[in-house]
């Protein structure tokens, strides 16, 4: 692992991985294909060292382009996507481009080239779950969580991009020999991620005097890891991970919604009540949770960041110390969730 293509490394989760490889890899060059759409950003990338990491501002459905720098690499660790629920809601399109066809080009030149790939995927490819209190096992019995077993049931226009893609990539193991693994992850938390996304919009609405608002009645469950945790896992599993093999990535961290918002207003020193209830989202999946069993066992892999409100209190200082990183996009990023009630 000599030089890898990060895709979508100046996104939130890929620059993670690519600060994460930078401190931890010394020997590893990093060119970063991003086409830096509305949700990348090069100061996530300020600091890093030139002559190892490279970016590349450029589409990941461009053939010339993929063909040209895959020729040249050990491994595609794939991020790139249109990623934001909401959005796909609105405007399917660029879904189906990027999620779909982008990781088409891309494992094409794998194939190609006989190039190492890492497919980076989302739990949201298995639909949802019920909650816990109307479960038998109470979320703890057998198939009461996600694992690579797990039928494919994809709810929106996102979630269904990113199981399309995931299929693609298993098709071309199975018919191609594709030397490719796949991950799918919970929801990540942490600093650098879009102010569209639930944590980072309600502390930056506290921070910009904006009441925070709150799908429904908040009873819908996200399984939360850390992203360091989640940039840790993927590079086991590029390294260690067996070919053609699916590892689920989760840190146990269910909490609804509603604990969430009302454990940033506790964090930020607001009263447990100073939110909105507006408008839920459609078709809105109602609990994720990960057994990461598999990756635990095979891989030897732990998550490092266990406890959440200490990871939630840093996560708002960061954003309480950027303003400058989140400020200018506030006002647009509002104006689109009025327009649809939230
Ligand atoms: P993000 O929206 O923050 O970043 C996406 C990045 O991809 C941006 O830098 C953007 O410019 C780039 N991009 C978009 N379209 C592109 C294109 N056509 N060509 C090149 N670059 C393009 O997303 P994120 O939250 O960091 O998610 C990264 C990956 O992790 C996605 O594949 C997502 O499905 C997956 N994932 C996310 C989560 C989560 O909680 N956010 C959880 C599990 C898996
Ligand atoms: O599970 C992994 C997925 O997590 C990733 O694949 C996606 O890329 C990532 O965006 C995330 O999807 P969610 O839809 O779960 O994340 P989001 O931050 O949009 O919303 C989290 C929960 O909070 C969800 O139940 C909707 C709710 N919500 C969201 C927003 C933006 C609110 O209640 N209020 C809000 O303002």
């Amino acid at each position: 692992m000599k030089h890898i293509i990060v895709t979508g490394g100046a996104g939130f989760i890929g620059s993670n991985f690519v600060h994460y490889v930078v401190n931890h890899h010394p020997d590893v060059h990093v060119t970063v294909l991003d086409k830096l759409t509305y949700a990348g950003n090069k100061e996530n990338l300020a600091g890093l060292p030139e002559d190892r990491v490279k970016l590349v501002v450029g589409d990941i459905a461009d053939t010339e382009l993929v063909d040209r720098l895959v020729k040249e690499t050990n491994a595609v660790i794939h991020y790139a996507a249109e990623s934001h629920n909401d959005n796909s809601l609105k405007d399917p399109s660029p879904f189906v481009h990027t999620n779909i066809m982008g990781t088409y080009t891309l494992i094409e030149a794998c194939r190609k080239y006989g190039v190492r790939y890492h497919h980076v995927s989302t739990d949201e490819v298995y639909g949802d779950l019920p909650l816990r209190e109307d479960l038998p096992g109470h979320g703890e019995g057998p198939g009461e969580k996600f694992t690579a077993e797990t039928p494919y049931n994809p709810s929106s226009p996102y979630s269904a991009t990113k199981a399309g893609s995931d299929l693609l990539v298993k098709a071309w193991v199975r018919s191609f020999g594709l030397k490719a693994t796949l991950s799918n992850c919970s929801n990540n938390y942490g600093p650098y991620q879009h102010i569209e996304k639930f944590i980072p919009r309600q502390i930056t609405n506290v921070l910009a005097g904006i009441r925070p608002k709150l799908y429904g009645e908040g009873k819908n469950v996200r399984d939360w890891i850390h992203t360091n945790d989640h940039s840790s896992a993927v590079w086991a599993i590029l390294t260690e991970g067996r070919i053609g093999e699916t590892y689920l990535i989760g840190a146990d961290g269910e909490e609804n919604n509603k604990q969430v918002l009302e454990l940033i207003l506790e964090l930020m020193g607001q009263p447990k009540d100073a939110y909105d209830q507006v408008t839920d989202r459609a078709g809105h999946d109602l609990r994720y949770a990960i057994d990461s069993t598999k990756l635990n066992e095979e891989l030897g892999w732990k998550p490092a960041f266990t406890n959440f409100r200490e990871g939630l209190a840093d996560t708002i200082q960061w954003y309480t110390d950027h303003k400058e990183w989140w400020l200018v996009e506030k006002e647009a990023v509002e104006a689109k969730y009025a327009q649809n009630n939230q």
